[in-house]
């Protein structure tokens, strides 16, 4: 078999480059040593055509809306598997037998409780601080309440840091919210599953018993199972990017919060339900389109176009099922927010516009929906997509530690700044 490579002709000099073939999708170009070759950096603002990396967990063909963990169809996996299935899938590489699955959920299960002192570190915050504000402050200082699981160097010690993560994720958003309403934080409890329970710490109070509906909780895996990972999205890489240095698990994760709390990214199922609310009823919707394409506006339609997906994002289609599913069950039939949705999807589905620059709906456009009618505020979304990536993250993170290649990662520039110049004192400026 003959060794593809590429070649580079930069003035009188060639470069032959190496080709890298994936199991499925594009060939990558290999310029790791295209500087010590021809010292020559490449620039790629976005990533746009840049693999920073080589993994095996998550694969994304934009153009046939696939998406698949560890191979398996993200569909399947929404309607066959559940959350804690697919975390040990991420986390693991394979689906966990029966014993496995048990075992698994029993460890994640008593891992949910955080350290009592967290509690004073919560009550610093001010009540109206944005729960994403919370998530970023409380996981960072997890590094400081769990130091015997920070040494990134011993195996076990990153298991146990990643089990705590995804256990501890729930009570922390949920927290997050009792702060923000004035209410007593509920503690996790061993018999329920892992939606079941996060629902009832986020619901339920001392003072009744909360009965948490098996629809709603089913709605709420699949949420979380819709956003597992991602592969190399902004937050994913910005975690990669953190753990390079050989920043602890803690402070990757809450570096990788920070990111995700953006509009453009994780924040964008808040800001598609306010835009929702914004145009309140579905005669205004060709205003919002035309402000949408107007270049002069700044205005997007939240919840519409994704960096890779450019035909359907299949996400997106098993949260609309959802949405329709729980509004049904709640009785919510002609939910205001859920009428704007579908005519503004179909409006803008039919302007050659989205057409043109293949923009579709992706996940958020719908989550925010039921998120909504499960008693959310749209200060949770974002918090609960955290939640959610939470093993996306930490399964990124456990296989770039793995990886006897990492290298810190260190990007170069095109720098447009002045060359050299004399400092100048004060009083000659
Ligand atoms: N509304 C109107 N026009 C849009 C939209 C939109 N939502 N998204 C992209 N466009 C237009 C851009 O103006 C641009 O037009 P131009 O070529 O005439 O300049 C073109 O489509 C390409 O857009 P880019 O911003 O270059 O595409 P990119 O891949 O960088 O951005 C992104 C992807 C950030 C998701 C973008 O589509 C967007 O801002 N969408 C709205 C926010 C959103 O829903 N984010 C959630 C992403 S999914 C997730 O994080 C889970």
């Amino acid at each position: 078999m003959t060794e593809k490579t590429a070649k580079l002709t930069l003035g009188d000099l060639e470069i032959d480059l190496p080709v890298l073939s994936p199991t499925v999708g594009p060939d990558v170009i290999d310029i790791t040593k295209l500087y010590a070759q021809g010292k020559v950096f490449t620039y790629d603002p976005g990533f746009t055509s840049t693999a920073a990396c080589d993994s095996t967990i998550t694969f994304i063909d934009g153009g046939k809306g696939e998406l698949l963990h560890r191979g398996y169809p993200i569909d399947q996996l929404a309607e066959k598997s559940h959350y804690l299935e697919v975390c040990y899938l991420l986390l693991y590489g394979e689906l966990p037998s029966a014993s496995e699955l048990e075992e698994f959920e029993a460890t994640i299960t008593r891992h949910t409780m955080l350290h009592e002192q967290m509690v004073n570190f919560f009550r610093g915050f001010r009540r109206d601080a944005h729960p994403m504000a919370i998530m970023v402050g409380v996981v960072g200082a997890m590094s400081a309440f769990y130091h015997d699981s920070t040494d990134i160097a011993d195996e076990r010690q990153r298991e146990i840091a990643s089990h705590r993560l995804i256990a501890k994720m729930p009570t922390i958003a949920a927290w997050a919210y009792k702060y923000s309403i004035g209410q007593p934080f509920i503690y996790p409890r061993n018999d329920l599953d892992y939606a079941s329970n996060f629902l009832r710490m986020c619901f339920s109070v001392p003072a009744e018993d909360y009965q948490v509906n098996p629809i709603l909780s089913r709605a709420m895996d699949r949420i979380f199972t819709l956003h597992a990972d991602h592969e190399q999205n902004a937050s994913t890489s910005t975690v990669r990017l953190a753990s390079s240095s050989g920043a602890n698990p803690f402070a990757c994760i809450a570096a990788g919060i920070a990111c995700l709390w953006g509009p453009a990214h994780g924040g964008a199922n808040q800001a598609c339900l306010e835009m929702l609310e914004e145009i309140g009823t579905v005669d205004r919707i060709p205003e919002f389109i035309a402000r949408a394409k107007d270049k002069n506006d700044p205005f997007r339609l939240m919840g519409f176009g994704h960096r890779v997906y450019k035909n359907f994002d299949p996400r997106a289609k098993v949260m609309k099922q959802s949405a329709d599913e729980v509004l049904d069950l709640l009785g919510i039939e002609d939910n205001p927010k859920l009428q704007v949705a579908k005519e503004l999807e179909k409006q803008a589905l039919e302007d050659p516009y989205f057409a043109e620059k293949k923009l579709f709906p992706n996940v958020d456009f719908y989550s925010g929906i039921i998120l909504e009618a499960m008693g959310f505020p749209t200060s949770m979304f974002t918090p609960i997509f955290a939640l959610a990536r939470t093993v996306g993250w930490i399964s990124q993170w456990k296989e770039q530690i793995s990886d006897p290649k990492l290298k810190i990662g260190r990007p170069r520039q095109l720098y447009m700044g002045e060359n050299t110049r004399e400092y100048i004192d004060i009083e000659n400026r």
